[in-house]
């Protein structure tokens, strides 16, 4: 090890300027980082969350317009998530299958507009059941893995056809990316992409985007035995060797991306799996994370996108190649106007 002792070295010497700092930063945030998630409902009107401070659920026209937006400031993909109203909603998330859903539309509608701009669809079906878990319930409570994996393989195909770039699956079924690869393939659907949410956790933090997609079944159980919460499935916060055994699961089962979710918590799984992976990883700043940040900010008289950009330079500095954020369309201004003497 090379000793660099005091006074010879002095490491104040680089950070001495804006310019020099600037220059030997190990890591940046960029817009072409940034992936925004959109709510998505069959209303005319847009409607604000009030747990998610300053993101709506939008109308299909205003979620295209804010894909104009998007695109315009340099952000690379957009991530769709759909709000469905609650008499569309059985215990088998059937609307999440049919080719003429609410998502399906919205993807219709913003291929039309031929934007230089990636489509990610959530393929899981809470937003579409009434007891709001992300697949089908057994008669004790507990959700159905085979059971699920076929509901989800018609969905991933229905997303697919009404022409999603990349298939995201977030529930944490077991074998769902080897079913949804196959079938996607089979049905000549190779050339799109899989972004496995490999290590989901059963966080405290998905709280507004449970309210943002109208997610109440897990509060008030529609079902007997339902559960409350998604342990049996998503994994537990302890655990970290365990994200990087299914992340090679997933992988060769023919994930191309991995996402890693919540962020800010989770830092040294993300870490872990470009280590021992070297496949694409992203981080997703979920619902909780954001509103506490935006919280902070605001309570502090800060700058959101500064508290912002600082927690997603960490996601990078673990090596997130790529990072989900509520704040994306808040950052990308901030990074297209720099204020910030970095
Ligand atoms: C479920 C899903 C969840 C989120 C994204 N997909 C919530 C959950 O697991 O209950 C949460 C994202 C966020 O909090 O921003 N398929």
């Amino acid at each position: 090890m090379i000793v660099r002792a005091y006074p010879q070295t002095r490491m104040r010497r680089l950070r001495k300027h804006p310019w020099l700092r600037r220059l030997t930063q190990e890591h940046q945030v960029q817009t072409s980082d940034l992936i925004l998630p959109i709510f998505v409902h069959d209303e005319a009107q847009s409607q604000s969350i009030a747990s998610l401070p300053g993101v709506s659920r939008h109308s299909i026209d205003n979620c295209v317009r804010l894909c104009e937006q998007a695109c315009a400031l340099g952000i690379t993909a957009v991530a769709l998530f759909p709000a469905v109203a609650s008499d569309k909603k059985d215990a088998l998330g059937s609307e999440a299958l049919r080719d003429d859903n609410l998502i399906a539309r919205t993807i219709v509608a913003i291929r039309e507009r031929r934007l230089d701009l990636g489509i990610i669809c959530d393929c899981a079906l809470d937003p579409y059941t009434d007891h709001s878990h992300d697949g089908v319930l057994q008669t004790d409570g507990d959700v159905d893995n085979d059971a699920t994996i076929i509901q989800l393989t018609k969905q991933a195909l229905a997303l697919a056809n009404a022409g999603a770039d990349v298939i995201a699956p977030s529930d944490m079924m077991d074998g769902r990316i080897g079913a949804i690869r196959q079938a996607l393939d089979s049905a000549g659907h190779q050339s799109v992409s899989i972004l496995s949410y490999t290590a989901k956790y059963a966080s405290r933090f998905y709280g507004p985007f449970r309210d943002a997609v109208g997610a109440d079944g897990l509060t008030q159980a529609r079902y007997p035995h339902q559960k409350s919460n998604k342990k049996t499935y998503q994994m537990h916060p302890a655990n970290r060797l365990e994200a990087r055994h299914i992340a090679l699961q997933h992988l060769h089962e023919g994930a191309d991306c991995l996402m890693v979710k919540p962020a800010m918590n989770y830092l040294d799984v993300v870490l872990d799996l470009v280590q021992e992976t070297q496949a694409p990883v992203f981080a997703y700043q979920v619902s909780g994370e954001y509103a506490m940040l935006v919280h902070y900010a605001e309570r502090m008289q800060l700058s959101t996108a500064e508290v912002l950009q600082e927690s997603l330079l960490a996601c990078k500095r673990a090596g997130a190649r790529a990072v989900l954020t509520y704040g994306a369309l808040d950052v990308a201004h901030a990074l297209a106007n720099p204020t910030i003497d970095c």
